[in-house]
């Protein structure tokens, strides 16, 4: 999804920019672009030729822009940068940001930019301030919404940008996270957040003034600074030379206090794709690691697990004692694994739980409980949606708030009472696996620490449990030995366009995730069932061409599995069954059959997703699909 990098220093910045953009990469964009001031000396170079704000966009990747950059020789030491996810207007130069105001009139075009600016977000009353603008005199060049943010800084300005900056936002609906440079102010930046994230990275020099830097997300950052100013809703922040300001929603300057420097650890991501063809398949194959990093330092089920991650300090013992229910909310990938967990808080810590997606809660009336945990599961911690149901139950009173996110720095942990950062590391491919399975471990735990509080955990089941997840790194590998097996699969999905999932039980949600992960990496259209459901309706779609995948564990619901099969083959469907050793499935006729290698009892989801992943993986792959950007999606949805 869209990101943002900007800079002021006095040395060249356009480098740090283009490096920003491709960390920002993997989040899935469609055109990128970059706008530098060159009004301003550069320490180590001749001061420019030509003066003013310079633009340079593209459709290609961030690799092109670079090269286009590097063919004109731009150099300057201010700077902002964008990669673009297209919301409001296609994918095209004129659309890419940043989009520049000429001031109003119809000579505008032949005018040099006055305002250049990028936006992550979305502005809803865009038509209104088009329509205002454009009775103004401003011509616009783009469909974006973006676009008028722009102009309106431009009509607003008075010779002091981060007022006109302040006016316009206050003109503003929806989210946005911009960043904002002016002709006649060239070594200035002026950004603003209200929904979409933006932080403040605080450079260093050994003489001189220290350069600052702004990004949608730290990651863009890695290795310029780790030094963190993270912005909260309403922040606007006002960058020069040497110094930098932040003031809160109500205008007044916010001190360190308020808004403290943060170190944060950026340096240690793994972005490298080593001997793997795709992230997607380097991001499976990762997931033993995970896990370990994951349970790392989990000696025994205590509350402060939930606790510790330094932002504020916490009172997990009294949430848990006061928790009566808990709400899950979450998008995607992170719903089902929000889905899995229902089965074992009801089940093992007889904790009431409701599992909702984030965008359905947010604008539905609910009842609030303030005796409810609201739980919160995120890869990237700061999925729009996500974000917006977690401060909507906060409106309501329900003040116990709990996330579980792959990313340390997020907006969801700074704003959760408690959290467990799962350790997946950075993902990259936009299909979510390692973020899944490491989810699923820290719900466990959360059952587990649920369960203590309600007193339904005796010393030998935390003993046995703890036993069974120390174990799921080994488990796991035997499980990704399988990939042999799974490509001969592929390569009869492959040939498909469509496909049913079916599991039962806790294994439902592993089916539609299975269902989830083919679809969207291999385009092809696929369907997750709870396998009871089939002759309820989907059973009409069984034909020789529709294959249907079951997971099969050999839990308390394998015979109501087994005569579910049996009706998918009285109809001459395909079945493709991943069955536990124990389970006396075997291959015939229609029937192909992988033996998991071990039955892992309640964890068996986290193993069963696994050849899922797998599967969908090698069925892109010899579709010839774009593995780590399918169409249309990208990683972190940072709007709604
Ligand atoms: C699917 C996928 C998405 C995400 C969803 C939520 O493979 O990755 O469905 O799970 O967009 O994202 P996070 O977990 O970052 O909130």
């Amino acid at each position: 999804m869209c990101g943002i990098v900007g800079a002021v220093g006095t040395t060249d910045v356009v480098g740090v920019l283009l490096q920003g953009l491709q960390r920002l990469e993997y989040r899935g964009y469609d055109s990128c672009g970059l706008a530098v001031h060159r009004g301003a000396p550069l320490a180590d170079a001749p001061w420019p030729s030509e003066r003013g704000l310079v633009r340079a966009r593209s459709t290609a990747r961030v690799a092109e822009l670079q090269a286009q950059v590097q063919a004109d020789g731009l150099r300057a030491a201010t700077g902002i940068a964008h990669t673009r996810w297209a919301t409001h207007g296609a994918p095209a130069v004129h659309n890419a940001h940043p989009h520049v105001s000429r001031g109003p009139g119809p000579d505008a075009a032949q005018r040099a930019p006055r305002v250049a600016l990028v936006h992550n977000g979305i502005i809803e009353n865009h038509e209104a301030l088009r329509a205002e603008l454009q009775a103004r005199g401003y011509v616009f060049e783009s469909q974006t919404d973006s676009e008028v943010i722009a102009h309106l800084i431009d009509s607003l300005y008075d010779g002091d940008l981060l007022a006109a900056v302040r006016a316009a936002t206050a003109r503003l609906h929806g989210a946005y996270a911009i960043a904002v440079l002016h002709h006649d102010e060239p070594q200035r930046l002026v950004g603003a957040r209200a929904g979409s994230p933006l932080v403040l990275g605080i450079g260093s020099a050994t003489d001189g003034p220290v350069p600052h830097y702004l990004a949608s997300d730290a990651l863009a950052l890695a290795g310029v600074t780790d030094r963190i100013v993270f912005l909260a809703e309403g922040d606007l922040v006002d960058m020069a030379l040497g110094r930098y300001r932040v003031v809160g929603a109500d205008g007044r300057a916010l001190d360190d206090a308020a808004r403290p420097v943060r170190v944060v650890e950026l340096g240690s991501q793994d972005v490298a794709l080593g001997p793997y063809r795709h992230y997607m398949q380097k991001e499976i194959f990762e997931q033993p690691r995970a896990l370990a990093d994951t349970l790392e330092g989990v000696e025994g089920i205590v509350p402060e697990l939930f606790d510790d991650h330094g932002i504020r300090s916490r009172a997990a013992w009294r949430v848990f004692g006061e928790t009566d229910r808990v709400l899950i909310l979450a998008c995607g990938t992170s719903y089902y694994a929000g889905c899995v967990a229902r089965y074992w808080l009801e089940s093992i810590a007889a904790v009431p739980t409701t599992v909702e997606i984030a965008s359905e809660y947010r604008y539905r009336d609910s009842v609030p409980d303030a005796r409810t945990l609201v739980v919160t599961i995120s890869q990237s911690g700061e999925t729009a949606d996500t974000l917006a149901a977690l401060r909507h139950a906060q409106s309501l009173g329900m003040s116990h708030t709990l996330t579980i996110c792959n990313v340390a720095t997020s907006a969801m942990v700074r704003e959760c009472e408690l959290a467990y950062v799962t350790r997946a590391g950075v993902e990259i491919g936009v299909a979510s696996t390692k973020a899944f399975t490491t989810q699923l471990a820290a719900l466990f735990l959360l059952t587990l620490v649920l369960a203590q509080a309600k007193g339904r955990l005796s010393a030998e089941d935390e003993a046995r449990h703890l036993r069974a997840m120390r174990h799921l790194p080994l488990a796991l590998q035997a499980v990704l030995a399988l990939e042999p097996q799974i490509i001969r699969w592929a390569e009869d999905f492959a040939a498909k366009e469509h496909a049913l999932f079916l599991g039962r039980g806790p294994h439902y949600p592993i089916a539609l995730e299975g269902a989830l992960k083919l679809k969207e990496i291999s385009y092809i259209h696929a369907e997750g069932y709870p396998a009871g459901e089939l002759k309820h309706g989907p059973l009409a779609l069984v034909t020789s061409a529709m294959p249907v995948v079951a997971v099969a564990p050999n839990d308390a619901l394998l015979d109501k599995l087994k005569s579910n099969l049996q009706e998918v083959r009285a109809r001459g469907g395909v079945l493709y069954v991943l069955a536990d050793a124990d389970t006396h499935i075997t291959s015939g006729e229609g029937l192909h059959v992988i033996r998991m290698p071990e039955h892992y009892g309640t964890l068996s989801p986290i193993l069963h997703v696994v050849p899922l992943q797998l599967l969908a993986y090698h069925t892109a792959c010899l579709r010839g699909t774009d593995v780590d950007k399918p169409r249309n999606l990208a990683k972190s949805v940072t709007v709604e």
